[in-house]
């Protein structure tokens, strides 16, 4: 069955720089080659569900320029429905300025531009797009009253929720009621309630109503947490070079799993081989995989 998964979320050319170690504050260093990649975490995990097989249809913004036009063909190009990626006048389009060490460690500054831009209005505009998902994916690269809103018409039309709360801010419990799966990293679960450690960040989360919380650890995998219990799922040992976008990778495959009538621990699966081979390769949308490599991996498992 193929599932259809509507992302609301940004859109950013990656200006992306190798270096060998991060430099100091005040310090200049010399970097390496100097790249430029579509992403966004919104269009990377459009893109990394697109690429798993699901229907996707995207409501974003883009500026009225050449990383704008950039962007949107190369979503066309994954068969992402972009009908509803408006082009802003006045915004310029997002971008977002990456360096990445010689671990494979990254730094990332975005200029939100047209992203911001992004009403509540745009997406009752999009109405049709709600109407015809089975899962919403959002991010926190938009603004949160209009989160608020994705979640508020992701309920009329019963759709089921995730949440990937990057950038992290801190997020009310009336907010994560409203969501069904709650995917931050480490750093992200500590910083939506302001905890000091992750054991805590947990506690307040689930004290807060998440019902299904699951932290991405990086190379230690996956921590699920649900008010029945929790377990960690291991990551597939790989050698990472790039690790940009491998949460988007891992949000993007989950949401196709949900999607297909997966159970969560299916989709964690498809999540963590999306993310795997991510980190293998270099940049945000050229790293996402396509179902068929999926399958080789896992094949390749056994
Ligand atoms: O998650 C990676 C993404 O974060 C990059 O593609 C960058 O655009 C920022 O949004």
């Amino acid at each position: 069955m193929q599932g259809k998964i509507l992302v609301v979320g940004s859109l950013n050319m990656d200006l992306v720089v190798n270096i060998a170690r991060h430099p100091q504050i005040g310090e200049t260093i010399l970097g390496g080659k100097f790249y430029t990649f579509s992403g966004g975490k919104g269009a990377n995990q459009a893109v990394a569900a697109a690429r798993m097989g699901a229907a996707v249809a995207m409501i974003g913004r883009v500026g009225k320029d050449g990383f704008g036009d950039e962007l949107r063909a190369s979503a066309d190009k994954d068969g992402i429905d972009t009908q509803y990626v408006i082009v802003d006048e006045r915004e310029a389009t997002g971008v977002a300025l990456i360096t990445v060490d010689a671990q494979g460690r990254n730094t990332i500054v975005v200029a939100s531009g047209a992203n911001f831009a992004l009403t509540p209005q745009d997406l009752h505009t999009a109405k049709t797009a709600f109407a015809n998902a089975d899962v919403m994916v959002t991010q926190l690269e938009s603004p949160l009253e209009t989160i608020r809103e994705a979640l508020a018409l992701a309920a009329q039309h019963n759709l089921r929720v995730v949440l990937n709360p990057a950038p992290a801010q801190p997020l009310s419990a009336e907010l994560l009621s409203k969501v069904d799966y709650f995917i931050p990293n480490e750093r992200e679960a500590m910083q939506v309630v302001g905890a000091e450690t992750l054991e805590s960040a947990v506690d307040q989360l689930l004290v807060m109503g998440v019902r299904n919380l699951i932290i991405t650890l990086g190379e230690k995998g996956v921590m699920i947490v649900t008010p029945d219990g929790r377990k960690q799922i291991q990551a597939y040992p790989v050698k990472a070079i790039d690790t940009v976008a491998a949460g988007d990778a891992f949000v993007g495959a989950f949401a196709t799993g949900l999607a297909e009538g997966m159970n969560m621990d299916e989709s964690i699966q498809l999540g963590n081989v999306a993310a795997a081979i991510s980190v293998t390769r270099q940049g945000a949308q050229p790293s996402l995989p396509m179902r068929k490599e999926i399958n080789e991996f896992l094949g390749g498992q056994k």
